[in-house]
């Protein structure tokens, strides 16, 4: 049988691989498949019905080619991107990119390896002033990303953007360069776009901001740098297929949903760390956290009864973690379910030439062997210790298979959701830090916010400050 290009081995989640009760019997799994069936069945029901839209996403036709004519309209030579969105709308853009393209060695671009691609994503003023005296507005062009279309933050870089490139080259060459992603109907960045005739893209409005990696958001950067967005999309509808099987053991997403959601109910482990021995992976991990925090940690269930439920995701790197978060790992509270990400195959490689003395044990070894074995170290460090992991082997990190694995973490994220009985597209949390946020920068129909902000901080005694 063909190795699939990302395989799952849950061995070491299981009490007969882990020789420890922290880890699952064959018996609580098999009592949960038919469970976790019908969660996959309610949920490809609602993605086949049109109501969740990530799923269909892959294999969506004409997607890719309205994304390339907009690319192929924008002004020839611009040797920058900026890239302006926050949360859903960075966080797999960032991924994606950082998976397939060369480094930047101390910020600069390898020559010949297309633009340069910044993604402030916060709005703190200490990287986009120094990225607006950097970047040259004749050579950059800018991507508005935002699905509510609303989004505070982006809405304040776009409107200093806009007048950063209308000050150097006028409002028709400003026009030229920006690209809003958003909504196809609805939000104030649609609105803004039409009425000053920017081009746009659409993020299905069935589409959630963190689930919409895989539409122009991260295809349209993915494709100015030159990297293979079919062959993104390709890998993820390889894995939406596997995804779309009913029993759990042969769809890697509702196993990893099943096995995390059990870990945590039932064995304590609320921790969720996922840790790719890989460099690439960094900001894969990065959009992970947002996708499994914001999707799973909800106050009420579905049939609105306090839950106040979600296992908190913690990014780590192998083996840079190895000298920081493992020793936690390893001896401190047994409260985590660790998700190793191994390369099969590493596309550069660098051997230890041949010495003598305490390192020539080293003589031949190659920095992916090196890599590898600090992988297999550390997992069996941990399982030694009854301390439960998943590991993914991901045979070659290339654009199908970063797709793939955007995939499967959305279709995971979505199937955990089932399980955990809550719904995984809102975030109503995030809504009140926002509000009071308004109610203080005076926007109209926020004034009770800002009173009910400065109220509470009359009320609150000053006594407790060092
Ligand atoms: O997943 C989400 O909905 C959020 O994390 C959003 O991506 C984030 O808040 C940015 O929102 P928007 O894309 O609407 O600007």
């Amino acid at each position: 049988m063909a190795t699939h290009p990302i395989t799952l081995d849950y061995s070491l989640a299981m009490q007969s691989g882990l020789s420890s009760p922290a880890g699952l019997s064959d018996a609580e799994i098999e009592a949960q498949l038919e469970p976790t069936s019908a969660a996959v069945r309610a949920l490809l029901a609602r993605a086949d019905s049109g109501e969740l839209g990530f799923f269909a996403l892959p294999t969506q036709r004409d997607m890719l080619t309205e994304i390339q004519a907009v690319a192929s309209r924008l002004p020839a030579g611009f040797t920058d991107v900026l890239v302006l969105g926050i949360g859903g709308s960075s966080l797999g853009t960032r991924a994606v990119l950082e998976a397939l393209r060369p480094p930047a060695i101390a910020g600069r671009a390898l020559l010949g390896q297309g633009p340069a691609v910044h993604l402030p994503d916060n709005s703190d003023p200490w990287i986009f002033a120094h990225l607006l005296k950097t970047l040259e507005p004749s050579n950059t062009v800018v991507l508005v990303i935002s699905k509510s279309g609303g989004t505070v933050e982006t809405a304040a870089q776009m409107l200093i953007a806009q007048e950063w490139l209308q000050k150097a080259l006028g409002k028709d060459g400003a026009r030229a360069r920006i690209v809003a992603i958003t909504d196809p109907t609805s939000g104030t960045l649609r609105e803004l776009a039409t009425a000053e005739g920017w081009a746009t893209l659409p993020i299905p409005s069935n589409v959630g901001g963190r689930f919409c990696a895989l539409t122009a958001v991260g295809l349209l950067p993915a494709l100015l740098c030159g990297l293979d967005a079919q062959a993104m999309l390709s890998g993820a509808a390889a894995m939406a297929e596997r995804c779309r099987a009913t029993r759990a053991t042969d769809n890697p997403a509702a196993m990893i949903a099943l096995l995390s959601w059990l870990h945590d109910r039932e064995r304590g482990h609320s921790i969720h760390v996922m840790m790719p021995y890989a460099d690439r992976l960094k900001s894969f991990a990065a959009w992970y956290v947002q996708l499994w925090a914001e999707s799973l940690g909800k106050r009420v269930d579905r049939a609105g009864h306090t839950v106040e439920c979600g296992p908190t995701p913690l990014p780590a790197v192998g083996a840079t973690d190895q000298h920081a978060q493992v020793q936690l790992f390893m001896e401190g509270p047994r409260n985590k379910l660790v998700t190793f990400i191994g390369l099969a195959h590493h596309e550069l490689d660098l051997t230890v030439p041949k010495n003598e003395g305490a390192n020539a044990y080293l003589s031949g070894a190659s920095l992916a062997q090196l890599l590898e074995a600090e992988r297999l170290g550390t997992t069996e460090a941990l399982a030694a210790d009854g301390r439960p992991s998943l590991t993914l082997v991901v045979q070659k990190l290339d654009a199908s298979a970063v797709g793939g694995l955007l995939f499967l973490y959305e279709a995971a994220t979505a199937f955990s959701g089932e399980l955990y009985g809550i719904n995984a597209f809102d975030q109503p949390g995030v809504e009140l830090g926002k509000k009071l946020a308004f109610g203080l920068l005076g926007r109209a129909g926020y004034e009770a916010s800002g009173e009910q902000i400065r109220a509470a901080q009359r009320a609150r005694p000053g006594r407790y400050r060092s």
